[in-house]
């Protein structure tokens, strides 16, 4: 057996600069995720879903370059994992668009965002989908082309992505079921642990709020926004709170635990809140400087960011070209030369569901139906001689279902599970016996 690693596949959305929220949410933990042998990592710039937010060029081409940038300044090896610009690969759009034809278009009309925007369009009294793109309406089988392409195993996201990879799930599902097994079915991770942080005025970090710290500021001007935290009136010498306080929030999420509490303690002593967010910045630089000067020279060199994302671009494209071209054929884009047909009905064949008679130890004659995967979907009872066994095996392939009423006695019982298995790959029997 082939011992195959766990392959985890992420991506962020090239629309922004990354902030210390974009950070402690996604890039560090990738980044430590990245460095477990026993996984496969797929991170990649999510800049075709870019453009479903942004319509602005230069924007989208330079938070490109700084979301790489930060991923490799945080440590994210691009020999070790393939790291690479969605639209690097073709083949994405090209799933896209198989995966839209097997989606339902009622799944996508509750899809969150979606959902969102029409809602605000109600609630304004405007058309359902005013100004709403196709492109927002598509989302979720763009994603599901990105995850489904690298088979990935595991999905890392934030909580109101899990949405999306259960749709990712069931177009896997609804393909497999109509052309075999070629997709696997993806999990969310969600890391309970990692913090949503707070922004400079508490709420959730989010460019959406313009509350948010970018992650290598130069590091005077992280001074300057760390003092711009929102704390309350409490005085020097007046006991504070750490409930609720976006400060110390941000310091729990770089801090280890013995740091953390110290920094409690010093809350309940009274610390002044201008020294709270010295001790703040001290933090967050011991973490962040090491990483600036990298940071620095690859926002300076972006040919070397270029080059890192064609290499990127190869190693996935490895993967995805291939397996499109498996995709392609099984759904009938196929090429019409008499070798190529040769070719597919071959694999059919190979792929066909058969009958297995066997003798046991207790000298009667059995047989088992095994699915083209090699499972058994059917097994019979004893018979007293192979003739019997075959005289019934017959009777199921040209009759099908019916013959499965019939024979019932002879037949160990079918769980409903197993039961539109059993029709199905009968079915496929009796269509393709050369009567
Ligand atoms: N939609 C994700 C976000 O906004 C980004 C993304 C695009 C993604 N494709 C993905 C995340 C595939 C995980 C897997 O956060």
């Amino acid at each position: 057996m082939t011992s195959e690693r766990t392959r985890v596949l992420t991506g962020i959305t090239t629309t922004g600069t990354p902030h210390l929220g974009n950070y402690v949410g996604a890039i560090r933990p990738t980044v430590q995720a990245s460095r477990n042998n026993a996984t496969e990592g797929f991170y990649f710039l999510a800049d075709y879903h870019a453009l479903i937010k942004c319509d602005e060029p230069a924007r989208i081409q330079r938070s490109t370059l700084e979301i790489a940038a930060s991923w490799i300044a945080s440590g994210l090896d691009p020999e070790k994992v393939t790291f690479y610009r969605q639209s690097d690969i073709p083949q994405i759009p090209e799933l896209t668009w198989l995966l839209t034809c097997v989606t339902g278009k009622g799944v996508l009309n509750r899809a969150h965002a979606y959902k969102a925007a029409t809602d605000k369009n109600h609630a304004a009294g405007h058309d359902t989908d005013a100004d709403v793109t196709a492109g927002l309406f598509m989302y979720p089988v763009l994603m599901g082309a990105d995850i489904l392409m690298f088979k990935a195993h595991k999905v890392p996201v934030g909580r109101d992505q899990i949405q999306h990879i259960e749709m990712a799930r069931d177009m896997a599902a609804s393909f497999n079921h109509l052309y075999g097994e070629h997709f696997v079915l993806p999990e969310a991770v969600v890391e309970e642990s990692v913090a949503l942080l707070p922004g400079l005025d508490g709420r959730k970090m989010s460019k959406s709020y313009d509350n948010t710290i970018p992650l290598f500021a130069p590091s005077a001007q992280m001074r300057k926004q760390i003092n711009a935290i929102v704390t309350d009136s409490r005085l020097p010498g007046q006991a504070k709170s750490t409930e609720g306080s976006a400060l110390f929030q941000i310091y729990q999420a770089f801090a280890s635990a013995e740091e953390t509490a110290q920094f409690a303690q010093a809350f309940a002593d009274g610390i002044a809140w201008g020294d709270a967010k010295q001790h703040l910045f001290e933090r967050i630089d011991r973490e962040i400087a090491p990483m600036r000067a990298t940071y620095e020279d690859l926002i300076h060199n972006p040919d070397k960011v270029e080059r890192l994302l064609q290499l990127g671009a190869e190693k996935a494209r490895a993967r995805s070209a291939p397996f499109m071209a498996e995709l392609r054929s099984a759904v009938g884009l196929r090429s019409l030369s008499a070798k190529a047909a040769v070719q597919t009905v071959k694999t059919i064949k190979a792929a066909a569901p058969q009958f297995k008679q066997y003798r046991e130890k207790d000298g009667l004659f059995y047989f088992k139906f095994v699915n083209p995967h090699g499972e058994a979907v059917l097994q019979s009872k004893g018979f007293a001689s192979p003739r019997d066994a075959g005289l019934a095996i017959a009777q199921l392939t040209q009759q099908g279902a019916s013959a499965l009423e019939v024979l019932q006695a002879q037949l160990e019982p079918i769980s409903d599970k197993l039961r539109g298995q059993v029709l199905e790959n009968l079915s496929f029997m009796h269509l393709n016996s050369d009567k």
